[in-house]
């Protein structure tokens, strides 16, 4: 979604703000611009399209204050151009907006009666109106926000500069992360107000995070935090490991190449602080502050997963893992839905989030409804203290480092790592694992990462295979049991980088529709390893290669029968079937990354996507 830095300090305000945004870039916009103090003036520069249009304009541009706003917009509402872009500027005030104002009919039929004039198509514009309003009334740039802040409803953040106070800026959250960077060194005052801490990691690791309904106000050394009501507030500040190298690419040409390729570790990290790797046991390493996992985990009559995306057909794969180990219900939402489905949420529910980034407008609206049924949250999120992590009762982290490529990939084996780690811990908390089980699954786990590095030698593979993968028109996903959602996965990634036309299915489901779409120019992307179900899916492939379909197959060791009727045979290491799903995406992240590369689509910032969704 839209990316906010707001710069006080000594520093030249361009420099640090062009630099945040470009450390936000991958989080997917289509314009960009910066307000920044000149002369005791604002001068405000704004570009339609990638932030390089903008760093062309404001290269040969000087400023001479200490204050600056700057963004990257990813349009909600108004068209993707200059005249929509941020900052918005009215009279004296300028301000950067992430979000969306639900009352902004209101607002502009009230400012339009009161004669102002409109310029843009948006809804940021309106709230810089309604604080220039207040603003000339007291000249009071903090007094106006929090005014203006009772008057607006929706889910947005905002940071809001006045020129007549070239030593201030004032920001306030409703729902879109915000957060205040403080200086590294505490003898020195400078600030950061970004809406990642990915934009001013190069300059401090010490963070205070705002939480909804909650001010800052910055003016000339000093920080001061309020809620909606004018109350200080004592704020804690986070100092986060996270370093700078962390959002580099590393020598990769993507992000997401480095990523696929940080698996191994991650996966690794992931698991690390629930293994005992002396016994093979799993260990419950509480991070809740109030939660006992071992006894919650004992007294759980369902589980329900809520997530989006990616994370979404992660959580399907936690259904089949914990039904099937623990033998405990277990539903998965799209978290879209079920804030608005008005769910049933059983006595002893265990509502499992899982959110990469942490901050899913959506998964986190879920965690807030589970909440307030009395549901404990479990959340497995790659980002400590994002929203959704700081609401939840209990803590998985998956581990993975930074993850930049919109398309997730990291982010999701270690969770479907954690998840394994879930199962055991479950089932071992209620007494049926037994520890010959339990040493099973965990020393197969604990291969998982050098079997990852295993797979990522066919990366030479589909990069040779790329473009001839090009010339099909569609491409259907199938997999059976805990591989279904591994097929949903695999046509989402090419859906996503590559534009083509995907579909994931249920491979039993075949006849019941997709056989329909079959010929020549259909490709059948199939995960079929060596378990009860592969000959089933064996037949269900004949069915289709009959119709003239090319079937790509991705299964176990040397399976003739399967690569005898593929165009394009992948051979896996075996695995338990609690962990093939780790391995067998790899290959279909790195045909959906070299596809789209071949292709000469932007891997890491596919179009009109964004890694994080802020908003509904
Ligand atoms: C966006 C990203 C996806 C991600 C989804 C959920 O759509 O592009 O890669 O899977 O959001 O994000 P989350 O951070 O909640 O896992």
């Amino acid at each position: 979604m839209c990316g906010i830095v707001g710069y006080l300090g000594e520093k030249n305000p361009k420099t640090v703000i062009i630099d945040g945004l470009k450390k936000l870039e991958y989080r997917g916009y289509d314009s960009a611009g910066v307000a920044i103090i000149h002369n005791g003036k604002t001068k405000r520069i704004r570009a339609q399209g990638k932030l390089k249009a903008l760093e062309e304009k404001v290269l040969n541009e000087d400023f001479n204050g200490h204050v600056g706003i700057g963004h990257t917009r990813w349009a909600t509402h108004g068209a993707p151009n200059e005249r929509n872009a941020h900052p918005h500027q009215v009279g004296e005030v300028s301000l950067v907006h992430n979000g969306i104002i639900e009352n902004y009919l209101e607002i502009k039929a009230e400012l339009i009666k009161e004669g102002a004039v409109i310029s843009s198509d948006t809804d940021s514009e309106l709230v810089a109106h309604l604080i220039w309003k207040e603003l000339q009334k007291n000249q009071n740039l903090l007094l106006s926000v929090q005014i203006v802040l009772k008057k607006i409803i929706g889910a947005f953040s905002i940071v809001a500069l006045w020129e007549k106070s070239p030593n201030e800026l004032v920001a306030f959250k409703d729902g879109p992360p915000l957060i205040v960077g403080l200086s590294k060194d505490t003898e020195k005052s400078e600030f950061f107000v970004v809406s990642d801490v990915q934009a001013a990691l190069v300059h401090t690791n010490r963070f205070v995070y705002l939480n909804d309904r909650e001010v800052v106000h910055i003016k000339d050394k000093a920080v001061n935090y309020y809620n909606a009501d004018g109350a200080t507030l004592k704020k804690e500040i986070t100092v986060l490991n996270w370093t700078a190298d962390m959002v580099e690419k590393m020598g990769y040409r993507h992000f997401m190449l480095k990523e696929l390729y940080e698996q191994p570790r991650s996966v690794a990290a992931a698991i690390a602080p629930y293994i005992d790797t002396d016994t093979h046991a799993v260990k419950f390493n509480d991070q809740g502050k109030s939660f006992n996992s071992e006894t919650i985990f004992k007294s759980i009559e369902r589980v329900i997963f809520v997530a989006c995306g990616t994370s979404f057909y992660a959580s399907m794969i936690g259904k089949y893992l914990i039904e099937q180990i623990c033998r405990v219900p277990v539903d998965t939402d799209i978290a879209s839905e079920f804030r608005y489905r008005r769910p049933v949420i059983p006595k002893n529910s265990l509502v499992i989030s899982v959110s990469q980034s942490g901050e899913t407008a959506d998964t986190l609206a879920a965690v807030r409804l589970a909440k307030e049924q009395g549901a404990q949250v479990l959340s497995i999120t790659n980002v400590a203290q994002s929203s959704i992590d700081r609401e939840a009762d209990a803590h998985m982290y998956m581990n993975s480092g930074v993850e930049i490529g919109v398309a997730s990939t990291k982010a999701f084996t270690s969770t479907l790592a954690l998840l394994n780690v879930l199962a055991l811990q479950i089932s071992k908390a209620r007494g049926s694992l037994s520890p010959v089980s339990e040493k099973e699954y965990v020393q197969n786990l604990l291969t998982i990462p050098s079997q990852i590095e295993v797979v990522l030698a066919y990366d030479k593979y589909f990069s040779e295979a790329a473009k001839e993968l090009q010339k099909y028109k569609g491409f259907l996903y199938l997999g059976r049991g805990v591989n279904y959602p591994i097929a949903l996965e695999g046509a989402l990634k090419l859906k996503e980088l590559a534009y083509m036309h995907a579909e994931g299915y249920a491979a039993g489901e075949m006849k019941h529709g997709p056989l329909a779409l079959i010929d020549e120019s259909m490709a059948i992307v199939v995960v079929a390893p060596s378990d009860e179900l592969l000959d089933k899916t064996v037949s269900n492939l004949q069915e289709a290669k009959a119709r003239g379909g090319k079937i790509i197959s991705i299964g176990t060791g040397e399976n003739k029968a399967l690569k005898d009727m593929s165009e394009y045979y992948l051979s896996l290491p075996g695995s338990l079937w609690t962990t093939n799903p780790i391995i067998a995406v790899v290959p279909l992240q790195l045909m959906a990354y070299h596809l789209a590369d071949s292709l000469g689509y932007d891997v890491d910032q596919p179009r009109n996507l964004a890694k994080s969704v802020t908003v509904e």
